[in-house]
């Protein structure tokens, strides 16, 4: 392992106004957004899906990282070039998704384990000589009638930890996602308590499992109030418990965080962010960052619809939200920009 090239990595991401994309969908959770566009759920639809993607003019200045899936990794554009290599070529450092997935957690009804621990090694070193240089791992925290569990948080943050120390050893910096569900009708008080203990118990697994600090992402989700929760905070409101529960629980020595979006709306994820980065950056030991997935990749699915003659338009509004979350890193980003950059994008082809 050689421990500066991880830090390096790990600056790249979250240096500057960038953020990462996360493209790295499981087959299933693909397919079921492609059915919900009436998009045929092949393979040949998604690789035209993401070579549509990777292929968006401009999308390096945005964006700093992909993550893709295994499938993923391995396909090629329609004129044979390695989706890796257009991803480099992009100035675009390419990352993997190596957990299989949040399965039920024995004695734990309603709760779930992520798993992929077995063969991690070997696979962590094929992805590293296929020239990925970051891994993700998604851990997901039910929220609901005295759950989460003790053993539900405490089983997830043991495996989040082992996953990343296999990464570094592999070369690979892990950006470790411990995300609190949105889904419920809890308040944003219990969403962020939640977090707060979540964190806690990752870091102190990832002491424990020695991972260098230095060389990894955090990707949290954001402290919101549950989606059913009557009353929904606004956007400085979120941005203050977020900033506030990090600072108590994220180390200084971590580089950056990297939002996921958890299904809030592109605006609201893009809003929220820049109010973190308006109201605190000059204030905060990290980067606060962002590597979403729907939050920047809906509105271009939604366009597209598995049609060649939407792949322009598909790739301007897939610009558009990666250009709008870049302002959002500076706390730059406008309501207003969402119709007048949205123009330019469409003016500029
Ligand atoms: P969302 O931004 O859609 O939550 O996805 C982020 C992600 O990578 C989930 O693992």
């Amino acid at each position: 392992m050689n421990t500066q090239e991880l830090i390096n990595t790990a600056e790249a991401l979250v240096a500057g106004d960038k953020g990462l994309l996360a493209m790295d969908e499981s087959n299933p959770t693909c397919d079921k957004r492609f059915a919900k566009q009436g998009i045929p759920q092949t393979e040949e639809a998604r690789r035209a899906y993401r070579e549509l993607i990777i292929t968006t003019p401009r999308l390096g200045e945005c964006i700093s990282g992909t993550i893709l899936y295994d499938e993923t990794i391995r396909q090629r554009k329609k004129d044979g070039t390695l989706f890796i290599k257009a991803i480099i070529d992009a100035g675009i450092i390419p990352g993997i998704k190596v957990d299989i997935g949040a399965k039920d957690l024995a004695g734990h009804p309603g709760e779930k384990i992520t798993e992929g621990l077995d063969g991690l090694r070997d696979r962590l070193k094929e992805y590293f000589q296929m020239g990925a240089r970051f891994a993700k791992w998604r851990a997901v925290i039910t929220v609901g009638d005295r759950i989460p569990s003790q053993g539900c948080v405490e089983a997830n943050a043991q495996a989040l930890a082992r996953y990343a120390a296999l990464c570094q050893e592999a070369g690979l910096v892990p950006v470790v996602e411990p995300e609190v569900l949105m889904e419920g009708d809890h308040s944003l008080e219990r969403c962020r308590e939640l977090t707060e203990e979540l964190l806690r118990a990752v870091f102190a697994h990832l002491y424990v499992q020695r991972v260098t600090l230095e060389g990894m992402i955090l990707k949290p989700n954001m402290v919101l109030p549950g989606l059913l929760y009557a009353e929904q905070e606004d956007v400085d409101t979120v941005a203050d418990a977020t900033i506030g529960s990090l600072l108590r629980v994220v180390p200084a020595a971590v580089p950056g965080v990297a939002f996921l979006s958890g299904g809030q709306s592109c605006e609201l994820a893009s809003a929220r962010l820049n109010a973190m980065n308006a109201r605190f950056k000059s204030q905060l030991p990290w980067a606060v960052a962002f590597s979403f997935a729907r939050a920047i990749q809906q509105p271009a699915l939604e366009l597209w619809k598995g049609k060649d003659e939407n792949v322009v338009a598909a790739q301007h509004a897939l610009y558009h939200r990666a250009r709008c979350n870049r302002a959002a890193r500076r706390g730059e980003y406008e309501a207003a920009m969402e119709k007048t950059w949205k123009w330019d994008a469409v003016k500029a082809a």
